[in-house]
């Protein structure tokens, strides 16, 4: 980090420490998520998320980051059947994905659709609490139907109808793939859904919080955050992960891959953390349900291969902190489970959207802008030169 820290004296006067992408720079307190990098631990307002993944679902979990505390069993029951009154969405929002292309980019579709729900809200300034809890829960339950949606465009199928009697991870696939998952992989997704909810200020939920603080409105808040997690070093990491196992191909040639690699100084995806320099304990239990997956289909290839890239990175960077993190073992997990590689960061959209309205909603109870400055570091005092003699 130390390089990436300078100090600089500004035009202003002060002293002032300048820290690359923010590194170390605490923007807010927050109650939502918390992340110890040194030891490896992860908690959704407290409780371990080793202890979610087991004992929780996406939607209890969803109201634990919403409203603070865990639900009572009246409380649960409510909320879920309140998700699942909301899955469908406005038909004009179906409409416009059917008039995009089927070549796009699964997550500009998705960017598009999200601001697009926006003009279907009929107060969408109001950004009283209660509203914002309403809308939450609305978007919540609306993005898995756009990202199935989005998909069976993409695969020039129909839409499929979500299901009243599914749970919200065992409809998600259930609209994906037109037929219901197993138990085991319902569940399966249910824990990745889980693990990938909250994050503390990563750069998605950053975002989201940055453009609220300006009060503008929620659907503008997370169509932001969409594009932020997009990006190959956030969320479109789980998508990369699957393209290098294809194209590096077999187990034997991937000794040879990571060392090449490394050597060029060219990332591996799905490894390293801005915060964990050790293992990511969502990495940690994504590998086990991958082998599982791997076991149950009867290919180990792509578990395998995984595991190889993982023993030669530890040893190779384990000492400056690089470890797998959550996008190395999703990936894995997805293309077990069948699932288009275009859909994994949707996915993470389908979980994310919890923890980004559950911090626009925290941004919102005690807001102030945010404004950082950056020091000019280009000329001054340059005369402007008229057009015809430049
Ligand atoms: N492969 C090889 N070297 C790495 C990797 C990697 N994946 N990640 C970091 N390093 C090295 C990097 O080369 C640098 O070395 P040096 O100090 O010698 O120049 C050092 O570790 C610090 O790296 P950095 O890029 O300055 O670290 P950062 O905190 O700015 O970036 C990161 C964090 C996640 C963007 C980065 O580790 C990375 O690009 N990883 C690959 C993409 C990825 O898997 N992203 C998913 C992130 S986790 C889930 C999520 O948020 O979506």
């Amino acid at each position: 980090m130390a390089d990436k820290v300078r100090e600089v004296i500004d035009e202003f006067g002060g002293k002032h420490e300048f820290r690359e992408g923010l590194e170390g720079v605490i923007a807010a307190l927050s109650t939502i998520g918390s992340i110890d990098g040194e030891k490896g631990i992860l908690l959704y307002r407290g409780i371990p998320i080793e202890q979610l993944a087991e004992h929780s679902t996406f939607e209890e979990t969803t109201y634990f980051l919403l409203n603070g505390r865990l639900p009572k069993r009246q409380e649960l029951t409510a909320f879920e059947k309140k998700l699942k009154s909301r899955r469908e969405v406005p038909p004009a929002a179906l409409d416009l994905i059917r008039t995009f292309p089927t070549t796009a980019n699964a997550m500009d579709l998705v960017r598009t659709t999200v601001s697009a729900l926006g003009l279907y809200d009929s107060d969408p300034k109001n950004n009283m609490l209660e509203k914002n809890v309403e809308r939450a829960i609305d978007l919540i339950a609306a993005f898995p139907t756009i990202v199935a949606a989005i998909q069976r465009r993409r695969s020039g199928k129909e839409f499929v109808a979500p299901r009243q009697d599914l749970g919200h991870a065992a409809n998600f696939l259930y609209m994906v793939n037109g037929e219901a998952p197993t138990d085991y992989v319902a569940k399966v997704m249910d824990v990745a859904l889980i693990l990938h909810a909250d994050h503390g200020f990563n750069a998605s939920t950053f975002t989201s919080r940055v453009v609220i603080s300006s009060k503008s409105d929620m659907y503008s808040a997370i169509t932001a955050a969409v594009g932020s997690l997009k990006g190959p070093l956030h969320g479109g990491a789980n998508s990369e992960v699957m393209s290098t196992l294809q194209s590096i191909g077999s187990i034997d040639k991937v000794e040879a891959y990571v060392m090449d690699r490394l050597a060029k100084k060219e990332k591996v995806m799905g490894f390293g953390h801005r915060v964990y320099h050790t293992y990511d304990p969502r990495a940690r239990i994504l590998s086990q349900y991958s082998q599982q997956l791997a076991q149950q289909t009867g290919n180990m290839k792509w578990y395998d291969m995984s595991k190889k890239i993982e023993e030669i990175m530890v040893r190779e960077l384990g000492e400056k902190g690089i470890y797998p993190n959550v996008d190395f073992y999703s990936a894995t997990v997805y293309y077990y489970m069948g699932l288009d590689q275009e859909l994994f960061t949707p996915i993470f959209a389908v979980s994310r959207i919890a923890g980004w309205t559950a911090h626009v909603i925290e941004q919102l109870q005690n807001n102030r802008l945010f404004r950082p400055r950056a020091v000019y570091s280009g000329e001054k005092n340059v005369p402007y030169v008229p057009i015809d003699k430049r």
